[in-house]
Formats: C-alpha cells, structure tokens, sequence
C-alpha cells in the first residue's frame, strides 16, 4: 500500500453549520431565520423535521469541542448564526450571542484547534427577509454591519474568515427550484438579484474584516461538483455549459474580474426566466467591488453528474459515451450523489488554472451514508472511509500537480441537519442519537485520526 505524505502544515479539518447542529432556536435572545420559519412550515422537510433541537450543539460544545481534540483534529470550519448576533438582522446586538461564540472560540483555540468562521451559511433573519431578503439592496449594508460587529469581537483570535458559502445553492434553490428556505420557484429575477447581493455584501465586507483582523485570511466557499457531457455531442456539451454556467461561472467570473458571463445571460433571456434587458440590481462599480482581492478559496465537492441533454434523443449522440458507475453503495452515496473522486482533482485544477487562487482549501468533502451502531456499540463505515480515502488521495495528488491546496475539512464532524432532507441524511464521522444526544465516534472517526496523526493517507 504506497502511502502518500502530506506536506508539513497540510491543515486537516472538519466542517459544520450553525442551523444544521445548534438547535436552541429561539434562546438566550436569538432572532427567528428563515431556515426556522421553512422548516415550521408544513411540507417543506422530509419527516417534518426542523433544526429547533438539532445536535443541541448550543448546550453541548464544550462536550463536542472535547471530542474534537480528542480525535487530533487541527482545524474547525463553523458557522455563525446572524439572528443570534442581530435578531432582527440589524441594529441592536444580542450580547449574548457574541457571548455563545466567544466562548465557543476561546474552547476551540484552548484545544489547539484552528478556526475558520464562516459568517453566512444560509440562515438569514427573517425580519431582513420580510423586506425582501438578498432581493434587496438594503441586506447588503446589513451584512457588512454583521461582519463587522463579529470580526470586532473575534478578529483577535480567529484568522480564517470565509463570508459566504455555497452562493450559488442561496440563489437557485432558494429563489428557482424552491427547494431551500425562503422557498420560492421560477423567480430567476429574484435568484440573480440574490446572487448579485450576495456577491457584493462579500465585496464590501472583505476590506471590512480585513481591518478589525490583523494578518486576516479571507475567502469564500464556492460550491463545484464534476459535471461531465454525457458525450461528446454539441447538445450534451451545450447541456453541461448551461448547468455549469448558472451554477458556477456565474459567480466565479465576477469574483475575478469579469462581468456575469454573456452566454449564460443570454441562456436566461432565451429561456425566458428574464426579460431581455440590462440586469436592473447592477450599479456602477459593483462589479469593481464584488472582485476584491481575496487569500484563498474554498471548495465544496462532493460527487460527479453526468450531463445528458434531455431534449436531445439519445441516438444523436456520439459514440463516445460516459455512464454513470453502477448504483452500487460503494459508487452511490444515500443521498443519490456519484462517488468519483477524480472529479475532486479536476475541480481543484480547474480553480487554480483558471482562477489563480493564492491558496485553496477544500472547505467540504463527505459522504451521506446512515450506518448506526452494532450490538457492541460500534459504526462500521466502510463506504465513508473509502469515499474519505480516493478524495485524500485525489487531493494529494492536486498538490503534486502543483495546486496550492492548503487544507481538508471533511463535511461534517458530526451528523446534523441536512436541509430539506432533514435528520435521516448522516454525513458526520461522529454518529449522533436524536432523541439521547448521545454522540459516538464512527469507524470513519478514528481512521480520520491516524490519517491525521501520520499526515498520510495510504491507498
Ligand atoms: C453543502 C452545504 O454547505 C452543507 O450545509 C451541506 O450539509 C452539505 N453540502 C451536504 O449537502
């Protein structure tokens, strides 16, 4: 078994949310999210669930914190809940709040872990969404409030700040396909006006968080999965450039100094999800804004898609065909996502070739898999630890190509609240009993631990 080493300050980690595992949704102070109001609304989760309880991560961290350390990990991605910060999303401040995450930040420094905050992981006050959400203009001076008032307060301590994550999952699941808080469909105006504001508040926050942080390390978590053309015909390539462009180019190009991308406006306007006519949210010298320069960037990978033009007959196609991997378990997480983990290393080489970042983190990687313990209490996941394994090594060997990738966060330390498909979805190493709390380590866990401790991966 070659065994790959990792170079020396290689960062390895392990990634949460705020909503997916602090539960306590209305204590100590804290504003009501729109993940709150559309998880209480009927029909919106599988099974019903909601993120009121959760992990109660908000009582349970210094147990969870404990664990951590116990289990060597070197870096923590969290998440900061904005409506516990500012309930009604601007102007007066919870104290108690900032004091939930000064502490939590004091107990994971104490354990020798790095932390790396995320400010926005989806759980916007709902007060701002009544006056139209990341629709409006007005969110974004109250995001850059946000960051400031949290950067004030730990930017003597924390480092790695990331402003948003996943833009492209807050504009279109939110605002086209329906599937995410706030919930709406078929509103692509509404989508693109989110995306645009959310790219901005990210612009004008950058120089903000770089001020209260001294040596500040500033990024954003873009979300990249490997989407292939089913073949090499014009319709499946055109297929895949369309999906590709809404979801990713969208938001990259304009982080790095272009404009939104012409092609994928016109696919808007063609489609007719959008008049054809200038974009009415821009403003002169927001796309200045919005490509600031940044310290690195996150990736989010999870698994491959292979893209087959639906309103194209199969027979059209060129004999060079790609098929997805039989529906094993193994090639199949339970979440329906292709396990293909060369997809990692062709998303980290497409970011830095095309991109330049200065640096690369994978911010999550992870598989959904609900195995829960045996009679002798213990998780055996084979299929997490192989998922875990092919995309350390794709990874490893992103850095030998010459990809500047600085860390791995594994989505997530623990299992959690996994969106619109709720609590049955388990993507955490550490296995979580809903009704006890009890936490216990899966096999995953402690194989994460040696991977750790030798800085090395075997395959
Ligand atoms: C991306 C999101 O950032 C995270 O919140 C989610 O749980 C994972 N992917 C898995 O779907």
């Amino acid at each position: 078994m070659p065994t790959h080493y990792f170079p020396k300050n290689f960062l390895w980690g392990a990634a949460t949310a705020s909503y997916q595992i602090e539960g306590a949704w209305n204590e100590d102070g804290k504003g009501e999210s729109v993940w709150d109001r559309f998880t209480h609304t009927p029909g919106k989760i599988d099974n019903g669930d909601t993120g009121d309880v959760a992990c109660d991560h908000y009582h349970r961290w210094p147990e969870d914190i404990q664990m951590m350390k116990d289990f060597g990990l070197q870096a923590y991605r969290l998440s900061i809940a904005w409506p516990r910060i500012l309930p009604t999303g601007r102007g007066t401040v919870n104290p108690k709040g900032l004091d939930f995450y000064d502490r939590l930040i004091d107990a994971v420094l104490e354990a020798g872990i790095q932390p790396f905050i995320t400010l926005f992981h989806w759980d916007l006050p709902q007060a701002l969404q009544d006056q139209g959400g990341w629709t409006v203009r007005d969110t974004v001076p109250a995001f850059v409030d946000y960051a400031d008032i949290v950067t004030r307060r730990l930017g003597d301590r924390v480092q790695h700040w990331i402003t948003h994550n996943e833009m492209s999952v807050v504009n279109l699941l939110g605002y086209a396909l329906g599937e995410h808080a706030p919930g709406f469909k078929g509103q692509y105006m509404n989508a693109l006006a989110t995306g645009h504001h959310l790219l901005l508040s990210h612009g004008l926050a950058v120089p903000v968080i770089r001020q209260n942080v001294p040596n500040a390390q500033v990024g954003l978590a873009i979300n990249m999965n490997y989407q292939v053309p089913a073949s090499n015909s014009a319709a499946d390539r055109d297929f895949r450039r369309r999906i590709d462009g809404m979801w990713v180019r969208w938001f990259l190009e304009p982080l790095h100094g272009r404009q939104y991308p012409a092609d994928v406006l016109h696919d808007f306007i063609s489609d007719g999800y959008i008049p054809d006519a200038p974009l009415p949210f821009i403003q002169s010298g927001d796309m200045e804004t919005i490509s600031v320069p940044v310290d690195f960037l996150g990736l989010n990978y999870y698994f491959r898609q292979v893209m087959r033009n639906p309103s194209v007959p199969e027979t059209e196609n060129d004999p060079i065909e790609i098929h997805s991997l039989p529906k094993t378990r193994e090639n199949v997480t339970e979440m329906g996502w292709e396990v293909y983990a060369d997809g990692l290393l062709n998303a980290l080489a497409r970011l830095y070739i095309e991109y330049q970042p200065k640096a690369l983190y994978v911010t999550e990687n992870g598989a959904s898999y609900s195995d829960g313990p045996d009679a002798q209490g213990r998780i055996h996941d084979p299929e997490r630890i192989r998922y875990l394994r092919t995309h350390f090594t794709a990874a490893h060997r992103a850095i030998q190509m010459g990809v500047p990738l600085r860390g791995f966060f594994v989505w997530s330390w623990m299992d959690n609240f996994e969106w619109a498909r709720g609590y049955a979805q388990r993507f955490g190493l550490v296995w979580v009993d809903f009704k006890t709390q009890q936490r216990l380590p899966k096999d995953s866990a402690y194989w994460y631990q040696k991977v750790i401790a030798a800085n090395a991966v075997e395959t």
